[in-house]
């Protein structure tokens, strides 16, 4: 049995464009999931966008006693920028009785609410005047920041600016799987710096206004694993973790953004475009906390064939597929627990132990209903093994005395995704998509439950 620690934080994360609903309702604007399923909707997974989730904008006092039944104290969801601000400036007051109703929910049930700020959902307002590519971007996430702690800072205890930032650039400006869909390397990074600096503007916001609460930001983190002890492959190990880690991670814990990082681009010719404070702002602005989102690790090795400047992340680091590695054969990804431990230890010797949560974790499973019992209960074994081998990992970071507070899955409700639609579902809950209304507890959320309440995890 591994006991954890009192107060632990036990829950489940989602984001409001992927839960409530509503995308065009309500007095909200169009995102650019909106705007994107309006203009190509075959490229959503059968053709489900935005408007087809779980509807938690309706169903929110029922979810949230659903939280409550499985046993959760804790729930992480984003505010939608559009909804509350649809032109950016003016307060849509439906949003305001929305949100402000949902999360006093929340406060009565005693589940500690992760509020995040952005979950990929760019205004297609903003995104119309070049959105994360122009600076303006930055003044009008500190503006929409400052607006949602002082409607929502009495219902708050933990505020978040962004989730796994680097998802927006890469998927954005790099791979072509989110709006834009530009392939331009000199773009990514100035869309990853103007983020960067919407954080700091954001912490700095909450920081001068003297909001109650803890300030914090979710990345998604690997360590990432060279296939060998060659120089090359370490080497890429080492540019990899530069660019994917310590690029947000460096500048939110020890307010600096990595020397090695600068030289590295302006050896390539894509030194984004600065401001003169920049640089003190991140350094005054650090956070309290951190959210690791983890599902699966990074593995690399030297590429083949650089270029010099390097045009692509791919003339730094080549991804490497270990022939070792075990598969969830139900969504694609590797499943290796060991490296929770690792990020644990990560947090505690190189980033002066700060308070972190791991804030997704979860395992996808594609066609789930075939899990279904005679009940109508999936019987998702599979996903509790998985959780079951990160938490040992976790806990046993937890007794080498890393300062880990709370292990939020992905997700409470099966829910939309992006492109993926409800290809993977990740839920404690199903989600029959003949009727969005109807939620059904899988055998996880009852496994769940008990690991919640006793804070104990049965080996
Ligand atoms: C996480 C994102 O990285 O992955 C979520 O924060 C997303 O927004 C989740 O839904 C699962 O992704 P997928 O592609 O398996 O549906």
């Amino acid at each position: 049995m591994k006991q954890f620690p009192t107060n632990f934080l036990w829950g489940a994360a989602t984001s409001a464009p992927q839960s409530e609903g509503h995308s065009t309702q309500n007095g909200k604007s169009p995102s650019t999931w909106d705007k994107w399923f309006e203009l190509a909707p075959e490229k959503f997974n059968e053709n489900q966008g935005p408007e087809n989730t779980s509807n938690m904008y309706e169903m929110y006092r029922e979810d949230v006693q659903r939280m409550k039944d499985i046993g959760m104290n804790s729930f992480r969801t984003s505010i939608s920028w559009t909804r509350l601000l649809p032109d950016g400036k003016t307060v849509n007051e439906e949003a305001v009785r929305f949100y402000r109703d949902y999360f006093s929910e929340l406060k009565k049930q005693d589940i500690q609410l992760v509020a995040n700020l952005f979950h990929f959902d760019m205004p297609w307002w903003l995104m119309e005047k070049g959105g994360w590519e122009v600076r303006e971007s930055v003044d009008a996430f500190a503006y929409y920041a400052k607006t949602a702690f002082e409607l929502f800072g009495d219902l708050v205890p933990m505020w978040t600016t962004f989730n796994e930032p680097m998802v927006h650039i890469e998927c954005g400006y790099l791979y072509g799987y989110h709006y834009p869909a530009i392939v331009d390397f000199k773009k990514a990074v100035q869309v990853g710096y103007h983020t960067l600096m919407a954080h700091t503007m954001a912490v700095k916001a909450f920081k001068d206004g003297g909001y109650p609460g803890k300030m914090g930001i979710i990345l998604n983190v690997s360590p990432c694993y060279p296939r060998s002890q060659d120089s090359e492959d370490v080497k890429a190990g080492h540019l990899a973790d530069l660019l994917n880690t310590r690029s947000f991670l460096d500048p939110a814990v020890l307010g600096e953004i990595p020397n090695e990082l600068i030289e590295l681009v302006k050896d390539h010719h894509l030194t984004p475009v600065t401001e003169e404070l920049d640089q003190q702002w991140i350094a005054q602005n650090k956070v309290d906390f951190i959210g690791m989102n983890y599902y699966q690790p990074r593995r690399v090795q030297a590429p083949e064939n650089p270029q010099f400047p390097a045009s692509m992340p791919s003339d730094f680091y080549a991804p490497y597929d270990w022939p070792n590695k075990k598969m969830n054969i139900y969504r694609g990804w590797e499943i290796y627990p060991e490296a929770l431990y690792d990020v644990a230890m990560m947090m505690k010797e190189t980033y002066h132990n700060i308070p972190w949560f791991v804030s997704e974790n979860g395992m996808g499973v594609a066609d789930e209903e075939r899990f279904m019992d005679e009940t109508g209960m999936i019987q998702d074994d599979y996903r509790i093994e998985f959780m079951q081998d990160h938490l040992l990992q976790l806990h046993k970071g937890i007794e080498a005395g890393s300062n880990c507070f709370g292990y939020h899955t992905w997700t409470f409700i099966d829910c939309w995704s992006w492109l993926n639609g409800y290809r993977n579902r990740y839920g404690f809950y199903r989600l029959d998509l003949a009727n969005q209304y109807e939620r059904q507890l899988k055998k996880s959320g009852l496994w769940f439950k008990e690991l919640a309440l006793t804070q104990q995890l049965k080996e």
